[in-house]
């Protein structure tokens, strides 16, 4: 077996890097520690390297269509890692996933139409709505004892006063929720119940922690998969954001149709050469890889949680199910919004997410990404921890 080694510090500075070369620019402040933008701090792995490393020997980059090794990868990988088995044909393209959800939006409501989110979520979710004319509605998370729920009810009545779209974060980000089961099946009743189309982000779904199960949301039976518009890539998964290559999975044939003439008509359908490489080994060889990051990641979960939790007692930390995003609660200090984006940036000196850019419910929250060497992440732990201490 190979040791995969995840304590590696890399420079990543000067690599047009949105979260180290851009941070100074987003801060105001440039030696902050960047734990915000969702990638890791680890190399990608060897085999995927590997693979792009021998299409280069290649001189010639021209345009590409994507071979059947590509869904190939996908369905096998979707069956081994999730119990999910889905047919070749139903497994499309897409150039990242925010451009579906934008596309979807086009492709699938008509200006005026209701698209439901549920704050507080990753935040491009409101733009792909509000972009294009549509009606953004929110069906906020609850908070009970702690952990972060649907709101049914309110969700209920939405779907009553009509909805035609609903964006599904599964896993949810920021909250770090795996939902579950029960949650899922009684999501998929009203979306059945009501006619909604749902289109379900399933890109952390391979970042599942602690004995949690991703649960596909089209998964569920087949009416609810015919309603359902699935996106998985392997961008978080093995740190390739860089490539934008994502997959959307669309078994109702009539919606598949649909998808594929938005991704003609905007002509983004074609392939990126060294992103189907690298998809394809990754979704091939990178069961072992992944479990070690899981590992890893969920060692370094309990690192914060232990560092902060003894020296920020009163900072309360979502417990992560999935993800490698923890989202901190800093309602103690007392601060408003631009009050605690100060303390961050300028006391603690750190670039985090702001949690007001997720919307409802993320008020004096913040993200830390946890996804760096383990070293890495005591210096953020310690940064905070001294702030707090000095406030
Ligand atoms: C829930 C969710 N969807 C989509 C994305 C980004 O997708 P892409 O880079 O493929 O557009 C992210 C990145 O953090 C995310 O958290």
């Amino acid at each position: 077996m190979i040791r995969y080694d995840f304590d590696r510090v890399i420079d990543r500075k000067g690599t047009n890097s949105v979260k180290y070369d851009l941070a100074g620019r987003l801060f105001g402040k440039e030696d902050v520690l960047p734990m915000w933008v969702a990638d890791m701090d680890f190399p990608v792995a060897g085999f995927i390297l590997d693979a792009i490393g021998e299409r280069l020997k290649h001189p010639i980059l021209g345009y590409t269509f994507r071979s059947d090794r590509f869904a190939g990868s996908v369905a096998s990988w979707l069956d081994r890692r999730h119990g999910w088995r889905v047919e070749t044909d139903t497994i499309g393209f897409s150039p990242g996933i925010v451009p579906a959800l934008n596309m979807c939006v086009m492709e699938f409501t008509d200006p005026g139409d209701r698209v439901v989110v549920q704050p507080p979520v990753y935040f491009p979710f409101f733009s792909a709505v509000s972009n294009h004319g549509r009606e953004l509605v929110y069906n906020q998370l609850v908070k009970r004892d702690g952990r972060y729920e649907m709101d049914f009810d309110h969700l209920e009545g939405l779907f009553k006063e009509g909805v035609k779209l609903f964006f599904l974060c599964n896993p949810h980000n920021p909250v770090g929720r795996a939902w579950s089961l029960e949650e899922l099946q009684q999501l998929a009743g009203l979306c059945v119940k009501y006619d909604v189309l749902v289109l379900s982000d399933e890109i952390h779904s391979d970042l599942l922690l602690f004995g949690n199960r991703h649960i596909p949301f089209a998964s569920l039976g087949k009416d609810i998969a015919d309603l359902t518009l699935t996106c998985v890539a392997p961008s978080k998964t093995f740190n390739l954001a860089g490539l934008y290559t994502s997959v959307m999975i669309t078994t109702n044939p009539v919606i598949r149709k649909r998808y594929e003439k938005i991704l003609d008509a905007v002509h983004v359908g074609g392939d990126n050469i060294l992103g189907q490489v690298a998809l394809e080994a990754a979704y091939t060889d990178g069961d072992e890889w992944l479990d070690q990051l899981l590992v890893y990641l969920e060692k370094n979960y309990r690192a914060l949680c232990s560092v902060l939790n003894e020296q920020v007692p009163d900072l309360f930390i979502s417990p992560l199910e999935a993800t490698y995003l923890a989202w901190l609660d800093f309602s103690f200090l007392e601060l408003d919004d631009e009050g605690l984006r100060n303390f961050i940036i300028h006391r603690a000196g750190l670039g985090l997410n702001d949690g007001p850019m997720f919307g409802p419910g993320g008020s004096q929250h913040q993200r830390l990404n946890l996804a760096t060497p383990t070293k890495i992440l005591m210096e953020g732990a310690g940064r905070l921890a001294t702030a707090v201490r000095e406030a």
